[in-house]
């Protein structure tokens, strides 16, 4: 098969379900693949891929790149959010505010979140309980997949429990964002949920301006470095990009270790016999399927890939999914191994835009590997899962699961979990 070919099949519904034979060949046959109608190098050696998102001669596309190839941003709330964010942002602004932001990130931060995430988990698996009584399917990702993000990200950014709930509608309406094509309608939902996360959090911090509290939004309100300081808008759209980034992601990540234990059943009980393993589980299943399947840059110098020229301008592709199943990086690339060790996933990127929230996202994996698999031992998949059509995420949209036989989780330390007007607390 030709290139081309052996690309575009992987966004049919056979290849969005196994990518990876048609990947590999492409590596084999032209590792540094350039699309004339698609116009972008797509990479998929991990030695390539990690060069490329760690050398700085290679930028994000930024609002210098909307302003020649999307002249109309200005009319899209959402492309004035997303460009000028700092996922979309390039040295020196980029440096300055991850500077600024990463006060929330700290290991210090993250550890103090672990009992709310571990509380939330609980919470969202007695809904599966209930909801999977007497052995009925019942969709994985609608009980745990989605909602649990959804409070785990509302915990850290200090959004009140109350107001969760249509936050699940406005992050995936948001998330279309993420995409790198994006039809009339995907520009319209992203547009109003922008424009509506933003006059939120814009009065959340306007509360948290009057009364601190030990969130994001505060820690943010009083991040300083030296004398530089986060603008107002910069304020909202950090809690905006970190909700958006935060949220499908994630999803996509308990739905796709949660599939990879069920289908490898020898894998499933190395797990439950120990669970210290269920953090190698989350990251093996994070290499195993990576969740974000590619990134792109811009080059701003001419550059030589195995002996293919990049000009200057360029767009570059590099496909995450593929390089986590590089045989030069990892033996046996394609055998789910929970026992793997070491291994250098690039699931979270690398380079300056590494993922702010992989702490965050390797606990939240652990936490509900961990609690899931003690408490349901007879947890099954029931159905066939289907997947999002998506170039950018591999996430299922539903996974069919039973899970009858549930026990109280021996390391519950709570029963019940109350959600208060603001934050959560267990008694
Ligand atoms: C397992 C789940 C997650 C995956 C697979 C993931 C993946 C990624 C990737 C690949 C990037 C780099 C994109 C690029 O270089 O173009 C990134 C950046 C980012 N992620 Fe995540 N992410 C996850 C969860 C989270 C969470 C939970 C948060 C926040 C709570 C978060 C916040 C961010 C932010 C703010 C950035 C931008 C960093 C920058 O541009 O400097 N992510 N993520």
């Amino acid at each position: 098969m030709d290139p081309q070919t052996l690309l575009l099949s992987i966004f049919t519904p056979e290849g969005r379900e196994n990518p990876f034979p048609a990947l590999e060949a492409l590596r084999e046959t032209a590792p540094v693949y350039y699309d004339k109608d698609l116009d972008t190098y797509f990479l998929t050696t991990y030695a390539h891929c990690q060069a490329v998102l760690t050398d700085t001669a290679f930028r994000t596309p930024d609002l210098s790149w909307c302003e020649e190839h999307l002249p109309d941003w200005r009319d899209h709330p959402a492309a004035d959010f997303f460009y000028a964010s700092m996922l979309r942002a390039n040295h020196p602004d980029h440096s300055r505010l991850r500077r600024l932001v990463n006060a929330g990130f700290t290991p210090r931060r993250v550890a103090a979140l672990q009992s709310a995430v571990e509380d939330l988990t609980d919470g969202h698996l007695d809904a599966l309980a209930d909801a999977s009584a007497h052995g009925r399917a019942v969709n994985f990702q609608e009980l745990v997949g989605y909602p649990l993000p959804v409070a785990v990200a509302g915990e850290l950014i200090g959004v009140p429990a109350a107001d969760r709930p249509r936050f699940r509608r406005l992050g995936s309406d948001a998330s279309r964002l993420l995409e790198p094509v994006r039809s009339p309608e995907d520009w319209a939902r992203a547009d109003a949920a922008v424009t509506e996360l933003r006059a939120y959090f814009e009065e959340l911090l306007q509360r948290r301006r009057r009364e601190p509290r030990e969130d994001l939004a505060t820690v943010l309100l009083e991040a300083q470095e030296g004398q530089e300081r986060l603008t107002r808008r910069e304020l909202v759209d950090t809690l905006l990009l970190v909700f958006v980034t935060g949220f499908e992601t994630a999803t996509a990540t308990l739905g796709l270790v949660t599939h990879a234990l069920l289908t490898h059943p020898d894998q499933r009980d190395l797990v439950t016999g120990d669970p210290e393993l269920a953090a190698q589980a989350v990251e093996e299943a994070l290499r195993w399927d990576s969740p974000v399947l590619m990134t792109e840059r811009i080059a701003t110098e001419r550059t030589e890939i195995a002996g293919v020229t990049i000009p200057v301008g360029a767009n570059v592709t590099t496909v995450l999914t593929a390089a986590n199943r590089d045989p030069a990086q990892f033996p046996d690339p394609h055998r789910f191994d929970v026992r793997r060790s070491g291994t250098k996933v690039l699931s979270f990127g690398a380079g300056p835009h590494y993922c702010l929230g992989a702490a965050l996202a390797r606990l939240e994996g652990t936490v509900a590997v961990r609690r899931l698999f003690a408490r349901f031992p007879e947890l099954a998949v029931s159905g066939v899962p289907v997947r999002r059509e998506s170039y950018s995420l591999r996430v299922y949209e539903n996974l069919p699961l039973t899970a009858h036989g549930s026990v109280t989780s021996p390391d519950r330390a709570t029963t019940i979990t109350r959600h208060e007007s603001e934050g959560v607390t267990s008694s």
